[in-house]
This record gives C-alpha cells, structure tokens and sequence, in this order.
C-alpha cells in the first residue's frame, strides 16, 4: 500500500471505530427502532425516541455521512436494506456483535498490563453486559440456530438428520444460554438432549429458554471432568472448544464420551493456523482482534492454553487426533468465519 493510501486506510478505520461506538448509542437509546419507523427530521426523531434533539441532530450527523442513514429534503431515512443488518430478530442482525465490540472497551486497560506483566483479563471482568449479550455472541447466534441449524449445520454431515429423528443421546458441550439446544430438541423429539456448561447464569437462562420442553437437561460442570455413563451418540460444541482452557483435555474427554460409532460435531472458526494463510482474508483482522481481547486474555488469566479463535484448522486437526479422533472432515458451514468438524473415533 503507498504511503497516501495507507494514511486514507487508517482514517477509514478510525472511522469504522467511531461508528461502531455511536452504533451501540444509538441501539441503547432506541434511535434506531425509532428511524425504522420511517423518515423523520432531527426534531421529528429526537421526539418518536424521546431524546435530546442537539444529541440526535449530531448522531445522525454521522450516521449520514457514515452511509447508515440517507438524508434528503430535512428528513433522515434509514433504509430497510440497512435496519436488517442493525434490528430485528434474524441471523442477519449484527448489533449483538457491535454491541460485543464496544463491551470490550472497558477491560482495555487490564489487558495492556497483561502485556507487560503476563497473566490475564478474567471473563467476571467484562461485567453482566457482556453475559447479557448471552456469554460472547450468543445472541447472533441464536438467529443463526432458527434459520440454519437443521438444515445448514446438521444438515452438513450425511446421516446425522436421520440419526436424530430416529432418536440419540446428544451432549451439547458449551451450551451456553441453550440456544442450539432449543431448536434442535423441537426439531428431534425422540432425541434427548442434554447441555453441559460451567458458567451456572448462563445455564439458568438456558433453562428458562427450553422449559417445557421434555426431551432437555442442563447441567453445570467442566468439560474437563466430562464422563458418560451410558456414552453419547452424538456430542456437539458450538464456538466452545477453542475457548477452553484445558482444550487438549476436553477432547480427550469427548472421545471417550462417545459410543464407538458416535460422532463429535464440532463448529469452530474457519482460518488457517498461519497468519500468512489469513493475509486477505475479511474476515482475519477482525476475528484476530477479538480473539485477542477476549479468547486469549480469558485463558491465559485462567493459566490456560489461550488457543485463541485463530487457531486454526490444521492446529486443530492436529488436536483432534491427537485426542483419537481417526476420521474427521472438514465441511463448509452456512456461515464463511466457520467450519464444521465432523469427527469420529
Ligand atoms: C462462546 S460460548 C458458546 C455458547 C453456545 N455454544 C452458543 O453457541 O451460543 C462458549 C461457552 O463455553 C462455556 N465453557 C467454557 N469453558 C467451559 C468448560 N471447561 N466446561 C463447560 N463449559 C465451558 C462458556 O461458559 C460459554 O458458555
């Protein structure tokens, strides 16, 4: 890149950093479900949001010249093609991970002494806003579940549909707040499902989110001190293993959780273990820096193996037959930042 290019490079990026700060104000304040109601002045929106109209005038200041909104004849408009990405409740939401970006701010200044001193940021430090986002990005996930976990992810291994109509034991590894569990146990009724996960808040809402549904339990536990008594058919981890502090660990535990014709399915993320590899990549430089302020610094205040989110497939190939896993495929999952595992002993 030449010099005058990359001076352009870094103030696009500030730029994109500016915005992604208003953007989470402007979801805390409801000025964008206000402006999806239609266009309106500033004075117009200031009084649909309730808001300050100086405050709003200047939001929307640089929401217009941020191509978010479109301004014309005194009145703001943000374009449908726009709200679908920054409201409603669809995988092609991105707010709870602009929301997850700005959380980050505030464990900046611990991290930077991580740097210097080692050790970590631990996950309570990032405080109830980021557990309410539902432990990391829970919440774009539970989108991403409704609209493509049967088809696109399950769908993605041969066999495994049939398995679980027919009815399986499925652990759900790193459940979270139960959102895969939710859809799959209506989707698969004469499957039984059961989410493990060590953080009991996320679990309690896990529970409240499934209630009613018969063919569910949760549990709080380690992954690390997984053992199955009667084995599982079919073990899951969604996002939950390169996270793990004792990663190699957990593998070895889910293998031998498994029955002998069982089938650990895992989605993690889709890059290589090299960053040359990722050099082009849209997705890299993003993934990187969270991995950074939140994977890697949460592992390593735990004394963990800090795997990152960018510790890639061959890495992880590596680890699964490491831990027994003798076939595993690589498939494409509906969304390009992951991959499916399909891994059998
Ligand atoms: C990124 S979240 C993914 C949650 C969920 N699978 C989803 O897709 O929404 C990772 C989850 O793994 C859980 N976790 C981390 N280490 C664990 C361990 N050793 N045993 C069980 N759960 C663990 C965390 O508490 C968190 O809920």
């Amino acid at each position: 890149m030449e010099e005058k290019d990359f001076a352009a490079y870094l103030t696009a990026t500030m730029t994109g950093s500016a915005l992604t700060m208003l953007i989470g104000v402007g979801h805390r304040t409801g000025l964008f479900a206000a402006a999806a109601r239609g266009p309106a002045t500033s004075a117009g929106l200031a009084d649909r949001a309730g808001l300050q109209e100086r405050y709003v005038r200047e939001w929307l200041g640089a929401m217009v010249t941020g191509r978010i909104f479109t301004f014309e004849g005194g009145e703001y408009t943000l374009p449908p093609e726009h709200a679908k990405f920054l409201l409603g409740e669809t995988a092609a939401n991105l707010m709870p991970s602009l929301l997850t970006l700005s959380a980050f701010t505030g464990i900046l200044p611990d991290l930077e002494r991580s740097f210097a001193d080692g050790g970590g940021v631990p996950r309570s430090a990032y405080g109830p806003y980021l557990e309410s986002l539902g432990a990391k990005t829970g919440d774009s996930w539970k989108h991403v579940y409704r609209e493509h976990l049967v088809d696109g992810f399950f769908g993605a291994v041969p066999g495994l549909t049939d398995r679980l109509t027919v009815g399986a034991r499925v652990l759900d590894l790193g459940c979270g707040t139960g959102n895969a569990i939710a859809v799959a146990a209506r989707a698969f009724p004469a499957s039984r499902f059961t989410g493990l996960d060590i953080n009991a808040n996320v679990v309690a809402q896990a529970e409240a989110a499934t209630d009613g549904l018969p063919n569910v339990a949760f549990a709080v536990g380690d992954a690390a001190e997984l053992v199955a008594d009667p084995p599982y058919d079919v073990i899951t981890a969604f996002d939950a293993v390169h996270d793990q502090d004792r990663p190699d660990v957990v593998l070895r535990r889910i293998r031998g959780a498994l029955a002998p014709d069982g089938l650990f399915f895992m989605v993690d993320t889709n890059f290589s273990s090299h960053v040359e590899n990722n050099i082009g990549n849209p997705l890299a430089a993003l993934c990187y820096s969270i991995s950074l302020m939140y994977c890697t610094t949460t592992s390593l205040a735990e004394g963990g193996a800090a795997l990152g989110a960018m510790w890639g497939t061959e890495k992880a190939l590596d680890m699964l037959a490491d831990a027994g896993f003798r076939h595993v495929s690589v498939l494409d999952s509906p969304r390009p930042q992951n991959c499916i595992y399909a891994c059998r002993p």
